[in-house]
Protein backbone atom coordinates (compact mmCIF):
# COMPACT_ATOMS: atom_id res chain seq x y z
CA UNK A 1 0.00 0.00 0.00
CA UNK A 2 1.29 3.15 -1.06
CA UNK A 3 1.02 6.48 1.94
CA UNK A 4 -2.36 8.05 1.56
CA UNK A 5 -1.21 11.44 0.97
CA UNK A 6 1.97 11.03 -0.81
CA UNK A 7 3.73 12.37 -2.68
CA UNK A 8 2.85 15.12 0.00
CA UNK A 9 3.44 13.18 2.56
CA UNK A 10 6.57 11.03 2.68
CA UNK A 11 9.00 9.59 5.03
CA UNK A 12 12.02 10.96 4.87
CA UNK A 13 14.53 8.53 7.24
CA UNK A 14 12.79 7.47 10.16
CA UNK A 15 10.73 11.05 10.06
CA UNK A 16 7.46 11.71 8.60
CA UNK A 17 7.25 14.80 6.65
CA UNK A 18 4.00 16.67 4.75
CA UNK A 19 5.49 18.96 2.24
CA UNK A 20 9.24 18.45 3.36
CA UNK A 21 8.54 19.67 7.16
CA UNK A 22 8.50 17.10 10.29
CA UNK A 23 5.49 16.12 11.50
CA UNK A 24 7.43 15.48 14.80
CA UNK A 25 8.40 19.10 14.94
CA UNK A 26 5.25 20.37 14.09
CA UNK A 27 3.80 18.43 16.76
CA UNK A 28 5.85 19.53 19.30
CA UNK A 29 6.05 22.91 18.36
CA UNK A 30 2.23 23.59 18.11
CA UNK A 31 1.12 20.82 20.57
CA UNK A 32 -1.63 18.04 19.82
CA UNK A 33 -4.23 17.09 18.91
CA UNK A 34 -2.96 19.34 15.82
CA UNK A 35 -4.16 19.14 12.34
CA UNK A 36 -1.66 20.14 9.57
CA UNK A 37 -2.67 20.46 5.81
CA UNK A 38 -0.62 21.11 2.69
CA UNK A 39 -1.64 23.77 0.60
CA UNK A 40 0.08 22.60 -2.20
CA UNK A 41 -1.53 19.31 -2.53
CA UNK A 42 -5.49 21.23 -2.02
CA UNK A 43 -4.09 23.52 -5.10
CA UNK A 44 -3.09 20.64 -7.13
CA UNK A 45 -6.20 18.81 -6.49
CA UNK A 46 -8.02 21.29 -7.65
CA UNK A 47 -5.81 22.10 -10.63
CA UNK A 48 -6.76 18.38 -11.33
CA UNK A 49 -10.43 18.90 -12.21
CA UNK A 50 -9.45 22.18 -13.41
CA UNK A 51 -7.26 20.56 -16.27
CA UNK A 52 -9.94 18.34 -17.59
CA UNK A 53 -12.63 21.56 -17.14
CA UNK A 54 -10.28 23.84 -19.38
CA UNK A 55 -11.85 24.94 -22.37
CA UNK A 56 -15.33 24.45 -21.28
CA UNK A 57 -17.42 26.80 -19.24
CA UNK A 58 -17.83 25.25 -15.45
CA UNK A 59 -17.27 25.89 -12.44
CA UNK A 60 -16.07 23.82 -9.63
CA UNK A 61 -17.94 24.71 -6.44
CA UNK A 62 -15.49 23.31 -3.07
CA UNK A 63 -18.20 21.32 -0.81
CA UNK A 64 -16.83 23.62 1.97
CA UNK A 65 -18.48 21.00 4.75
CA UNK A 66 -15.42 19.02 3.93
CA UNK A 67 -13.13 21.36 6.13
CA UNK A 68 -14.41 25.26 6.13
CA UNK A 69 -11.68 26.39 7.76
CA UNK A 70 -11.11 30.57 6.38
CA UNK A 71 -7.72 29.74 5.22
CA UNK A 72 -8.96 26.47 3.44
CA UNK A 73 -11.54 28.78 2.01
CA UNK A 74 -9.02 31.67 1.04
CA UNK A 75 -6.89 28.82 -0.61
CA UNK A 76 -9.95 27.81 -2.89
CA UNK A 77 -10.88 31.51 -3.74
CA UNK A 78 -7.52 32.15 -5.23
CA UNK A 79 -7.54 29.03 -7.22
CA UNK A 80 -10.39 30.28 -8.46
CA UNK A 81 -13.02 27.96 -7.03
CA UNK A 82 -16.95 28.82 -6.47
CA UNK A 83 -18.65 26.62 -3.50
CA UNK A 84 -21.67 24.75 -2.45
CA UNK A 85 -22.80 25.50 0.69
CA UNK A 86 -25.71 24.13 3.18
CA UNK A 87 -26.06 26.92 5.67
CA UNK A 88 -26.17 30.27 5.85
CA UNK A 89 -23.23 30.06 8.39
CA UNK A 90 -21.13 28.45 5.58
CA UNK A 91 -22.35 31.32 3.45
CA UNK A 92 -20.87 34.04 5.96
CA UNK A 93 -17.77 31.72 5.98
CA UNK A 94 -17.30 32.19 2.69
CA UNK A 95 -18.16 35.93 2.20
CA UNK A 96 -15.34 36.16 5.06
CA UNK A 97 -12.53 34.64 3.08
CA UNK A 98 -13.59 37.06 0.46
CA UNK A 99 -15.56 34.55 -1.76
CA UNK A 100 -18.04 36.01 -3.68
CA UNK A 101 -21.74 35.23 -3.50
CA UNK A 102 -22.16 35.23 -7.08
CA UNK A 103 -19.87 31.73 -7.21
CA UNK A 104 -22.45 30.17 -4.72
CA UNK A 105 -24.63 27.19 -5.14
CA UNK A 106 -26.95 26.81 -1.86
CA UNK A 107 -27.66 23.51 -0.98
CA UNK A 108 -29.48 21.14 1.61
CA UNK A 109 -32.94 19.68 2.35
CA UNK A 110 -33.25 21.74 5.08
CA UNK A 111 -33.04 25.93 4.30
CA UNK A 112 -34.78 27.92 6.16
CA UNK A 113 -36.73 31.35 5.56
CA UNK A 114 -34.00 33.40 7.27
CA UNK A 115 -31.24 31.61 5.51
CA UNK A 116 -33.28 31.38 2.03
CA UNK A 117 -33.62 35.73 2.72
CA UNK A 118 -29.92 36.33 3.39
CA UNK A 119 -28.63 34.19 0.65
CA UNK A 120 -30.87 36.27 -1.55
CA UNK A 121 -29.75 39.28 -0.39
CA UNK A 122 -26.02 37.92 -1.15
CA UNK A 123 -26.98 37.32 -4.23
CA UNK A 124 -25.85 33.48 -4.71
CA UNK A 125 -25.74 32.09 -8.11
CA UNK A 126 -28.33 29.31 -7.55
CA UNK A 127 -30.16 27.21 -5.25
CA UNK A 128 -30.57 23.61 -5.47
CA UNK A 129 -34.05 22.90 -4.16
CA UNK A 130 -34.43 19.63 -2.94
CA UNK A 131 -38.62 19.50 -2.30
CA UNK A 132 -41.56 20.95 -3.36
CA UNK A 133 -42.64 22.93 -0.35
CA UNK A 134 -38.95 24.25 -0.85
CA UNK A 135 -40.15 25.62 -3.77
CA UNK A 136 -43.06 27.19 -2.74
CA UNK A 137 -41.18 28.90 0.27
CA UNK A 138 -38.13 29.61 -2.04
CA UNK A 139 -41.00 31.79 -4.39
CA UNK A 140 -42.54 33.61 -1.30
CA UNK A 141 -38.79 35.03 0.19
CA UNK A 142 -38.07 36.15 -3.23
CA UNK A 143 -41.04 38.44 -3.78
CA UNK A 144 -40.77 39.25 -0.74
CA UNK A 145 -36.98 40.82 -0.65
CA UNK A 146 -37.68 41.50 -4.28
CA UNK A 147 -34.75 39.20 -5.51
CA UNK A 148 -35.33 36.47 -8.63
CA UNK A 149 -33.64 32.78 -7.01
CA UNK A 150 -32.22 31.16 -9.49
CA UNK A 151 -33.15 27.55 -9.16
CA UNK A 152 -31.70 24.11 -9.93
CA UNK A 153 -33.61 21.02 -8.96
CA UNK A 154 -31.76 18.00 -6.73
CA UNK A 155 -33.25 15.29 -8.60
CA UNK A 156 -32.47 11.71 -6.68
CA UNK A 157 -31.45 9.80 -9.77
CA UNK A 158 -32.54 6.36 -7.65
CA UNK A 159 -28.66 5.18 -8.59
CA UNK A 160 -26.19 3.22 -5.71
CA UNK A 161 -22.78 5.17 -5.50
CA UNK A 162 -21.38 1.55 -4.01
CA UNK A 163 -20.38 3.00 -0.39
CA UNK A 164 -21.22 3.42 3.13
CA UNK A 165 -24.90 3.46 3.60
CA UNK A 166 -24.01 6.47 5.65
CA UNK A 167 -22.82 8.54 2.62
CA UNK A 168 -24.84 7.31 -0.04
CA UNK A 169 -27.82 10.08 -0.71
CA UNK A 170 -29.02 9.02 -4.52
CA UNK A 171 -30.92 6.03 -3.62
CA UNK A 172 -34.74 6.26 -3.56
CA UNK A 173 -34.76 5.97 0.18
CA UNK A 174 -32.63 8.56 0.86
CA UNK A 175 -33.78 11.73 2.31
CA UNK A 176 -32.38 14.42 -0.32
CA UNK A 177 -33.91 15.24 -3.68
CA UNK A 178 -36.85 15.49 -5.78
CA UNK A 179 -37.59 11.76 -7.03
CA UNK A 180 -37.32 11.52 -10.42
CA UNK A 181 -40.29 10.76 -11.67
CA UNK A 182 -41.89 13.82 -9.71
CA UNK A 183 -38.98 15.98 -11.22
CA UNK A 184 -40.63 17.23 -14.77
CA UNK A 185 -43.84 18.37 -13.07
CA UNK A 186 -41.48 19.95 -10.52
CA UNK A 187 -39.59 22.00 -13.22
CA UNK A 188 -43.12 23.12 -14.85
CA UNK A 189 -44.20 24.45 -11.18
CA UNK A 190 -41.00 26.24 -10.58
CA UNK A 191 -41.22 27.94 -13.99
CA UNK A 192 -44.84 29.23 -13.52
CA UNK A 193 -43.82 30.13 -9.73
CA UNK A 194 -42.98 34.45 -9.01
CA UNK A 195 -39.70 34.76 -7.95
CA UNK A 196 -38.15 31.90 -9.57
CA UNK A 197 -35.90 31.39 -12.34
CA UNK A 198 -34.87 27.50 -13.74
CA UNK A 199 -30.90 27.62 -14.38
CA UNK A 200 -30.17 24.08 -13.52
CA UNK A 201 -30.43 20.50 -12.66
CA UNK A 202 -28.45 18.86 -9.70
CA UNK A 203 -27.54 15.60 -7.94
CA UNK A 204 -25.27 14.33 -5.75
CA UNK A 205 -25.40 10.42 -5.20
CA UNK A 206 -22.86 10.01 -2.64
CA UNK A 207 -19.63 9.99 -0.85
CA UNK A 208 -16.45 8.45 -1.51
CA UNK A 209 -17.22 6.76 -4.65
CA UNK A 210 -14.55 5.30 -6.02
CA UNK A 211 -15.98 4.06 -9.31
CA UNK A 212 -16.52 5.78 -12.12
CA UNK A 213 -20.02 4.17 -13.72
CA UNK A 214 -22.52 5.53 -11.17
CA UNK A 215 -21.21 9.22 -12.35
CA UNK A 216 -22.00 7.86 -15.78
CA UNK A 217 -26.00 6.43 -14.76
CA UNK A 218 -26.60 9.20 -12.63
CA UNK A 219 -25.37 11.53 -14.58
CA UNK A 220 -27.58 9.92 -17.88
CA UNK A 221 -30.96 10.07 -16.25
CA UNK A 222 -30.28 13.66 -15.31
CA UNK A 223 -29.74 14.63 -19.16
CA UNK A 224 -33.14 12.10 -20.16
CA UNK A 225 -34.63 14.85 -17.72
CA UNK A 226 -33.07 17.95 -19.21
CA UNK A 227 -34.18 16.66 -22.50
CA UNK A 228 -37.76 16.16 -21.06
CA UNK A 229 -38.05 19.52 -19.41
CA UNK A 230 -36.69 21.36 -22.45
CA UNK A 231 -39.19 19.43 -24.74
CA UNK A 232 -42.27 21.66 -22.04
CA UNK A 233 -40.08 24.64 -22.93
CA UNK A 234 -38.45 25.65 -20.60
CA UNK A 235 -34.70 26.08 -20.28
CA UNK A 236 -32.12 24.31 -18.43
CA UNK A 237 -28.36 26.34 -18.74
CA UNK A 238 -26.43 23.94 -16.30
CA UNK A 239 -25.81 20.86 -15.26
CA UNK A 240 -24.50 19.80 -11.84
CA UNK A 241 -23.07 16.53 -11.42
CA UNK A 242 -22.75 16.87 -6.98
CA UNK A 243 -19.61 16.04 -5.22
CA UNK A 244 -18.32 12.32 -4.18
CA UNK A 245 -15.21 11.71 -5.72
CA UNK A 246 -13.21 9.35 -3.67
CA UNK A 247 -9.72 9.61 -1.80
CA UNK A 248 -7.66 6.92 -0.86
CA UNK A 249 -7.27 5.85 3.24
CA UNK A 250 -6.35 2.27 2.51
CA UNK A 251 -5.67 0.44 -0.35
CA UNK A 252 -8.45 2.10 -2.37
CA UNK A 253 -7.60 3.40 -5.51
CA UNK A 254 -10.33 5.73 -6.86
CA UNK A 255 -9.92 7.44 -10.80
CA UNK A 256 -8.33 10.77 -10.22
CA UNK A 257 -10.02 13.81 -10.96
CA UNK A 258 -8.99 14.57 -14.76
CA UNK A 259 -10.17 11.16 -15.22
CA UNK A 260 -14.08 11.42 -14.03
CA UNK A 261 -13.73 14.53 -15.65
CA UNK A 262 -12.94 13.48 -19.04
CA UNK A 263 -15.07 10.65 -19.05
CA UNK A 264 -17.99 12.67 -17.80
CA UNK A 265 -17.48 15.17 -20.96
CA UNK A 266 -17.27 12.07 -23.45
CA UNK A 267 -20.38 11.43 -22.39
CA UNK A 268 -22.08 14.64 -22.31
CA UNK A 269 -20.53 15.67 -26.02
CA UNK A 270 -21.98 12.17 -27.07
CA UNK A 271 -25.61 12.83 -25.97
CA UNK A 272 -24.99 16.70 -27.88
CA UNK A 273 -24.87 18.37 -24.07
CA UNK A 274 -21.42 19.78 -24.85
CA UNK A 275 -23.12 23.40 -24.89
CA UNK A 276 -24.25 23.08 -21.47
CA UNK A 277 -22.06 24.69 -18.55
CA UNK A 278 -21.29 21.64 -16.01
CA UNK A 279 -20.79 22.36 -12.59
CA UNK A 280 -19.40 19.93 -9.75
CA UNK A 281 -19.49 20.03 -5.93
CA UNK A 282 -16.01 17.96 -4.89
CA UNK A 283 -15.32 18.44 -1.20
CA UNK A 284 -13.32 15.56 0.32
CA UNK A 285 -11.37 15.28 -3.14
CA UNK A 286 -10.01 18.59 -2.68
CA UNK A 287 -8.89 18.22 1.16
CA UNK A 288 -8.73 14.79 2.33
CA UNK A 289 -5.39 13.34 1.38
CA UNK A 290 -3.85 17.29 2.24
CA UNK A 291 -4.21 16.54 5.90
CA UNK A 292 -3.74 14.32 8.80
CA UNK A 293 -4.24 14.94 12.51
CA UNK A 294 -1.11 14.80 14.77
CA UNK A 295 -1.87 13.29 18.23
CA UNK A 296 0.52 12.57 21.25
CA UNK A 297 0.77 8.75 22.53
CA UNK A 298 -0.59 9.53 26.30
CA UNK A 299 -0.35 5.56 27.61
CA UNK A 300 -0.11 1.93 26.39
CA UNK A 301 -1.80 -0.50 28.44
CA UNK A 302 -1.20 -4.02 27.39
CA UNK A 303 -3.81 -6.48 28.12
CA UNK A 304 -4.97 -9.97 28.03
CA UNK A 305 -7.21 -10.00 24.59
CA UNK A 306 -6.31 -6.94 23.47
CA UNK A 307 -3.20 -3.84 23.60
CA UNK A 308 -4.38 0.03 23.87
CA UNK A 309 -2.18 2.84 22.94
CA UNK A 310 -4.35 5.46 24.41
CA UNK A 311 -3.70 9.24 22.56
CA UNK A 312 -4.61 12.52 23.04
CA UNK A 313 -7.07 13.07 20.36
CA UNK A 314 -10.49 11.28 20.61
CA UNK A 315 -13.52 11.07 18.93
CA UNK A 316 -14.71 14.24 19.38
CA UNK A 317 -11.32 15.60 17.47
CA UNK A 318 -12.34 12.76 14.51
CA UNK A 319 -15.15 11.66 14.47
CA UNK A 320 -15.37 9.21 11.37
CA UNK A 321 -13.69 5.93 12.67
CA UNK A 322 -16.76 6.41 15.72
CA UNK A 323 -19.50 7.23 13.21
CA UNK A 324 -18.45 5.09 9.77
CA UNK A 325 -16.54 2.49 11.26
CA UNK A 326 -14.29 4.43 8.97
CA UNK A 327 -10.48 2.94 8.27
CA UNK A 328 -7.35 5.68 8.60
CA UNK A 329 -4.08 4.98 8.42
CA UNK A 330 -1.69 5.85 11.42
CA UNK A 331 1.80 6.11 11.13
CA UNK A 332 4.53 7.32 13.86
CA UNK A 333 5.81 10.16 13.04
CA UNK A 334 9.34 9.33 14.02
CA UNK A 335 9.63 5.42 13.25
CA UNK A 336 11.42 3.42 15.73
CA UNK A 337 13.25 0.24 15.89
CA UNK A 338 12.04 -2.94 17.22
CA UNK A 339 8.96 -5.00 17.95
CA UNK A 340 5.56 -3.87 16.68
CA UNK A 341 2.59 -5.13 18.71
CA UNK A 342 -1.11 -5.04 17.90
CA UNK A 343 -2.97 -1.88 19.82
CA UNK A 344 -6.40 -0.60 19.48
CA UNK A 345 -5.47 3.15 19.30
CA UNK A 346 -8.38 5.15 21.40
CA UNK A 347 -8.59 8.63 22.85
CA UNK A 348 -9.60 9.90 26.43
CA UNK A 349 -13.69 10.04 26.21
CA UNK A 350 -15.64 8.26 27.95
CA UNK A 351 -17.38 5.45 25.52
CA UNK A 352 -16.38 2.83 24.00
CA UNK A 353 -16.69 4.14 20.40
CA UNK A 354 -13.89 6.42 20.87
CA UNK A 355 -10.99 4.65 18.77
CA UNK A 356 -9.46 6.21 16.21
CA UNK A 357 -8.00 2.70 14.50
CA UNK A 358 -8.19 -0.50 15.73
CA UNK A 359 -5.70 -3.51 15.48
CA UNK A 360 -2.58 -1.33 14.06
CA UNK A 361 0.80 -2.92 14.15
CA UNK A 362 3.04 -0.14 15.83
CA UNK A 363 6.59 0.46 17.43
CA UNK A 364 5.10 3.00 20.41
CA UNK A 365 6.27 4.69 22.99
CA UNK A 366 4.35 7.04 25.42
CA UNK A 367 5.24 10.60 24.12
CA UNK A 368 5.66 9.17 20.67
CA UNK A 369 3.61 11.34 17.82
CA UNK A 370 1.47 9.43 15.49
CA UNK A 371 -0.35 11.00 12.48
CA UNK A 372 -3.59 9.82 11.22
CA UNK A 373 -3.50 10.13 7.45
CA UNK A 374 -6.33 11.15 4.73
CA UNK A 375 -7.48 13.78 7.95
CA UNK A 376 -8.21 17.07 5.50
CA UNK A 377 -12.01 16.38 5.06
CA UNK A 378 -14.49 15.83 7.75
CA UNK A 379 -12.18 16.06 10.33
CA UNK A 380 -12.12 19.15 12.03
CA UNK A 381 -15.35 19.56 10.10
CA UNK A 382 -16.94 17.14 12.75
CA UNK A 383 -15.17 18.00 15.55
CA UNK A 384 -17.09 18.80 18.51
CA UNK A 385 -16.73 19.83 22.52
CA UNK A 386 -17.87 16.69 23.94
CA UNK A 387 -16.11 15.86 27.43
CA UNK A 388 -15.45 19.43 27.10
CA UNK A 389 -12.79 19.21 25.26
CA UNK A 390 -11.77 21.78 23.14
CA UNK A 391 -11.45 21.85 19.91
CA UNK A 392 -7.80 20.87 17.80
CA UNK A 393 -5.45 23.83 16.41
CA UNK A 394 -4.67 24.22 12.76
CA UNK A 395 -1.48 24.61 10.67
CA UNK A 396 -1.61 25.11 7.04
CA UNK A 397 1.79 24.77 4.86
CA UNK A 398 2.26 27.46 2.85
CA UNK A 399 5.19 26.75 0.33
CA UNK A 400 6.57 24.94 2.90
CA UNK A 401 6.18 26.99 5.78
CA UNK A 402 3.57 26.37 9.00
CA UNK A 403 1.37 29.12 9.45
CA UNK A 404 -1.00 28.35 12.40
CA UNK A 405 -4.81 29.31 10.80
CA UNK A 406 -6.69 28.32 14.01
CA UNK A 407 -5.73 28.69 17.24
CA UNK A 408 -6.58 25.79 19.65
CA UNK A 409 -9.24 26.89 21.19
CA UNK A 410 -9.02 28.03 25.35
CA UNK A 411 -11.55 26.20 27.60
CA UNK A 412 -12.67 29.96 28.42
CA UNK A 413 -14.44 29.76 25.13
CA UNK A 414 -16.30 26.68 25.57
CA UNK A 415 -18.44 28.73 27.92
CA UNK A 416 -18.55 31.51 27.02
CA UNK A 417 -22.13 31.42 25.29
CA UNK A 418 -23.31 30.16 29.02
CA UNK A 419 -25.06 31.55 32.22
CA UNK A 420 -25.68 30.30 35.57
CA UNK A 421 -29.07 30.57 36.62
CA UNK A 422 -29.37 34.61 38.08
CA UNK A 423 -29.73 33.90 42.09
CA UNK A 424 -32.83 35.13 43.61
N1 LIG B 1 -22.66 18.20 -2.59
C1 LIG B 1 -23.59 17.83 -1.70
C2 LIG B 1 -24.98 18.22 -1.91
C3 LIG B 1 -23.23 17.04 -0.59
O1 LIG B 1 -24.17 16.66 0.27
C4 LIG B 1 -21.87 16.67 -0.40
C5 LIG B 1 -21.47 15.87 0.76
C6 LIG B 1 -20.94 17.11 -1.35
C7 LIG B 1 -21.36 17.86 -2.43
C8 LIG B 1 -19.48 16.79 -1.23
O2 LIG B 1 -19.22 15.41 -1.30
P1 LIG B 1 -17.71 14.89 -1.30
O3 LIG B 1 -17.07 15.35 -2.60
O4 LIG B 1 -17.02 15.47 -0.15
O5 LIG B 1 -17.85 13.42 -1.23
N2 LIG B 1 -19.02 13.03 6.76
C9 LIG B 1 -18.93 12.00 5.75
C10 LIG B 1 -19.20 12.55 4.35
C11 LIG B 1 -20.52 13.27 4.24
C12 LIG B 1 -20.76 13.86 2.87
C13 LIG B 1 -21.95 14.75 2.88
N3 LIG B 1 -22.26 15.40 1.64
C14 LIG B 1 -17.59 11.32 5.86
O6 LIG B 1 -16.80 11.67 6.74
O7 LIG B 1 -17.28 10.39 5.13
Amino acid sequence: MSLPGAPYLARQGADLQLDGCSLDALAREFGTPLYVYSQRAMLDAVAAYQRALAGRPHLLCYAMKANPSLAVLQTFVQAGCGFDIVSAGELERVLAAGGSASRVVFSGVGKTRAEMRRALQAGVRCFNVESQGELELLSQQAVAVGRTAQVSLRVNPDVDAGTHPYISTGLKDNKFGIAHDQAVASYRRAASLPGLQVAGIDCHIGSQITQVEPYLDALDRLLDLVEAVEAEGITIRHVDVGGGLGIQYGTEAPPQADELVTRLLQRIDARGHGHRELLMEPGRSLVGNAGVLLTEVLYLKPGASKNFCIVDAAMNDLMRPAMYQAWMAIEPCHRRDGAAPTWDVVGPVCESGDWLGRARELAVQPGDMLAVLSAGAYAMAMASNYNSRARAAEVMLVDGQPVLIRERERLEDLMASERLIPRP
